[in-house]
Order: C-alpha cells, then sequence, then structure tokens
C-alpha cells in the first residue's frame, strides 16, 4: 500500500493571482503604458466563473490583490464603483466558502504615484498607508489575511537595480531607498490595522530561494552566505516583530559561485527556463522557521504549457512541504502559482503558470489534468505517493 502523507486539519489548500496579471483593462497603473496587458483573461468580469472553477477543484483559501490604482485614480480620492467590484469579489469567495488573503501591494502603482517618483518618494509611506486603511476599513470582515507587499525584494531589484521592471531605473541608490520606504510602510500598516482590530492577520510575502555554494571553496562559501542573508533575511530581520505570519514563495534553487555568479545544473527545467528543485522549498522553510512565526506558501509553481511536469512537481513541492512540517515548521496552507494562466509581468503571455489554460482569443477556461491531482490533494488533505 503506498503512504499517505496527511496534513495537518485545517490546512488552506488554494491558488494565487494577481490583479494586473489576470483583471485586464487596469489603464491608469505604472505598468499600463509600456507594457500593457489589455484584457488578459477578463478575470474582472469572469472572477465568479473562475472562483466556481477554484471551488470545483476542492480550493479552500484564495490569493489575490487589489488594484490600487482602481481604488484609488487620483491622490485621495477613492472610486465608489471599485471598491463595490472587490466587495463583490470577496463576497463570491466567502459564498463558495474559500478563505481570503489579500494582497495591497503586488508589483502595480497607480500613475500619479509614479509621477511623484513611486516608491522613491518617502511620500509613498503616507500615500500607501491611507490606501491601505480605506481598503481595510471597507473589508475587515472579508479578509481573512493581509499582506501588505508582495516579494518587496523582487520588486526593487527588478525596477531599481535591473531596470527591466517600471520604472526602468539601474540605481543602487533609489533601490536602498526605495527598501527603506517599503518597510516603513509595511510596519505603520501593521500598527494602524492591529490598532483598529485586535486579532487581524498581517503578514508579507517573501520570495526566499535556496541558496547553496557552487563549490567548497571559502570564497564560494561566503558568497552563498552573502547572497542567502541579503536575498532571504534582511527584509525579515526588520519586519519579524510587525508579522503575524510569513509568506513564502518558493521557485527557486541558487548555486552561486564567487563573486555573484549563480551556477545551477538544471537538470529540468521549467518553460522559463528556471530549475525544478522540489527539496529547496524543505530548505527554505527549515530557516524560516527561526522566525517562529506561521508559515503559509503563498506561491509555488512553473511554466508548463503542456502540463508535462506539474503533476509530478505539485507532488515533490508537497512531498518536501511535508517532512518540514514533520520536523515542527509551522506551515498552515500552500497556495499554488497560479488559478490560471496570466501576463507573466515583462514575459508577457508566454509563460503558462496556470492550473486553468486561458484562451486569450475566446477567453475559454479549460482545467489543465494536473490541476485535478492537485484537487485530489486538496480533497483528501493528503498526499498519496
Ligand atoms: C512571482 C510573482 C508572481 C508571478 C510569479 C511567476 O515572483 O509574485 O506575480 O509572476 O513570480
Amino acid at each position: 500500500m503506498s503512504p499517505e502523507l496527511k496534513f495537518p486539519s485545517n490546512f488552506l489548500w488554494g491558488s494565487t493571482t494577481s490583479s494586473y496579471q489576470v483583471e485586464g483593462n487596469i489603464n491608469n497603473s505604472d505598468w499600463s503604458q509600456d507594457f500593457p496587458a489589455g484584457q488578459t483573461c477578463n478575470h474582472y468580469q469572469f472572477y465568479g466563473q473562475d472562483f466556481d472553477l477554484a471551488k470545483d477543484l476542492n480550493q479552500n483559501a484564495h490569493r489575490f490583490s487589489i488594484e490600487w490604482s482602481r481604488i484609488e485614480p487620483a491622490p485621495g480620492q477613492f472610486d465608489k464603483k471599485e471598491i463595490e467590484h472587490y466587495r463583490q469579489v470577496l463576497l463570491a469567495l466567502k459564498s463558495r466558502g474559500i478563505k481570503t488573503m489579500l494582497t495591497l501591494h503586488h508589483f502595480t502603482n497607480p500613475q500619479w504615484l509614479a509621477e511623484i517618483g513611486g516608491w522613491t518618494n518617502p511620500k509613498v509611506i503616507f500615500c500607501f498607508s491611507r490606501f491601505a486603511k480605506k481598503v481595510f476599513q471597507e473589508y475587515q470582515d472579508l479578509v481573512d489575511f493581509w499582506v501588505t507587499i508582495n516579494e518587496p525584494l523582487v520588486y526593487t531589484s527588478l525596477s531599481f537595480l535591473q531596470g527591466r521592471w517600471p520604472p526602468q531605473k539601474r540605481n543602487p541608490i533609489l533601490f536602498l531607498k526605495v527598501i527603506k520606504n517599503q518597510i516603513q510602510a509595511h510596519k505603520k500598516i501593521y500598527h494602524l490595522f492591529h490598532r483598529i482590530k485586535s486579532g487581524v492577520q498581517v503578514g508579507l510575502v517573501k520570495n526566499n530561494s535556496f541558496i547553496e555554494p557552487f563549490s567548497q571553496s571559502l570564497l564560494d562559501k561566503l558568497a552563498a552566505q552573502t547572497a542567502h542573508y541579503f536575498i532571504n533575511r534582511f527584509f525579515l530581520n526588520k519586519t519579524k516583530n510587525h508579522l503575524d505570519f510569513i509568506g513564502l514563495n518558493y521557485y527557486f534553487h541558487s548555486k552561486v559561485k564567487f563573486p555573484g555568479q549563480i551556477k545551477n545544473d538544471n537538470e529540468i527545467v521549467t518553460d522559463m527556463g528556471w530549475e525544478v528543485y522540489p527539496q529547496g522549498i524543505y530548505y527554505a522553510l527549515k530557516d524560516l522557521k527561526n522566525y517562529n512565526l506561521p508559515i503559509y506558501i503563498t506561491e509555488n509553481g512553473l511554466a508548463d504549457k503542456q502540463d508535462k511536469l506539474r503533476k509530478d512537481f505539485i507532488e515533490k513541492h508537497l512531498f518536501w512541504v511535508y517532512q518540514a512540517i514533520q520536523e515542527k515548521v509551522d506551515v498552515k496552507g500552500y497556495f499554488h502559482w497560479s488559478l490560471m494562466d496570466n501576463f507573466e509581468w515583462a514575459d508577457g503571455f508566454g509563460p503558462c503558470f496556470g492550473l486553468i489554460e486561458i484562451n486569450y482569443q475566446s477567453l475559454a477556461r479549460k482545467i489543465r489534468p494536473s490541476a485535478w491531482d492537485y484537487a485530489k490533494i486538496c480533497k483528501e488533505n493528503q498526499l498519496t505517493i
């Protein structure tokens, strides 16, 4: 008989999306001009149908983000129609018995904020908190888990160091300023929400890698330790007293060669060329155990248009999550990236991360076979190997 690996009771099983990637017709954000996503999946209109599919797939939780540029199209002006829209989205999840995790910042900003320097301007702390407060006042009874910022360091690196994402800067000073403002903004919102409502759950989502030295040479070890500190630890060290939980996004394993080159074995890679390395999630979780906080895996997934690797990918990662739980890591949920194919930022519509395939012409949804394997795990709250 094959062993059954039981997950803790009340474990959350779900998937994640973000507004700009799935909603469609977001025309007032800092991505809209240079990286238009058009109608993408038109989830803005079809969210009910999409949540029906999530329910059919036995998911009991959903993580998504709210689009700041819709809610606050001009500084201090809130759009009643859009506020009502997201209320209906949250109610649609609640009425299906699906728990909600809401992200306030998932990479995109309103254009008006970008025009005053975006996250490089310390005013962002005031502006982001004003938006967060409004959203909290509107939806506090409909949201189970609040995420302030998605992958703060991925955002700062791609937007302010590598110049790939808006505002496409390559400036280490701006990079550091943005990180400082992110930390301040997170802490402020954490206090604000806790002042308004006791027992509220506020966290942030970190993309952490499993980082190893390429060789046993002292220099490679030093390079790996430095990378581990800055990529995985620094932001959490600064915010750990202002977190009710940690969200872990795990995608990568990196073998670091001095001074900072990444050289992986890449035996199995996804359509993005990312190495599939399931045991890395175990090491990433074991490392986070040091913070002594509940952990939700808030993203984990792969670009796999043909759906050749996804079943195995999910099972192997969950096997290692299970191992971490056996070793007393307090993992309380797993959200797959993503519920459906979507706009993968600067990489556009090529990479297909969805449990559900999207036909961008007809907008038809088609459940991929691997989604049913994941659905079985969600239903049984166990992995059978
Ligand atoms: C993460 C992002 C998410 C998606 C996946 C593939 O870094 O949070 O929006 O793009 O990568």
